[in-house]
């Protein structure tokens, strides 16, 4: 099967900005932000919280046919954890988890739009002390 939408951004192909310090509508829709503490204690619990889109107030539909269907978190290359959105009856793509750390790693999400693919936002960085 061949997956592709019709604005370009295949389903297949990890999406990324080409300028950072420009960002497109499509960007600003669909680029999952990570927001974690610089720094935190080895082995204590803190909160990071996974935003996707919304960069300038511009939003990602939440219709059937438009919407996000999950955002992961990694440490490095590790998975931490993965949450499912359901079309509609979700409320936003703004969500909260809570993490331990046991050393400096940094902090990335992924996150995939039924007709738009996926989409990565740059490494966050958290020293652990
Ligand atoms: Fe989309």
């Amino acid at each position: 099967m061949f997956l592709s939408s019709s604005e370009g951004y295949p389903l297949t192909k990890l999406n990324k900005p080409a300028d950072w310090n420009n960002l497109a509508v499509m960007d600003k829709k669909h680029v999952p932000k990570v927001k974690a503490p610089d720094t935190v204690k080895s082995g204590e619990p803190f909160k990071v919280q996974l935003k996707v889109g919304g960069i300038d107030d511009v939003e990602q539909p939440n219709v059937l046919s438009h919407y996000i269907n999950w955002v992961e978190l990694y440490a490095g290359e590790h998975p931490i954890g993965k949450i499912d959105f359901a079309p509609v009856m979700s409320n936003g793509y703004n969500v909260k988890i809570s993490i331990t750390l046991e050393e400096s790693t940094t902090l990335r999400a992924r996150a995939f739009c039924n007709l738009h693919g996926l989409w990565e936002e740059p490494r966050e960085k958290v020293t652990v002390e």
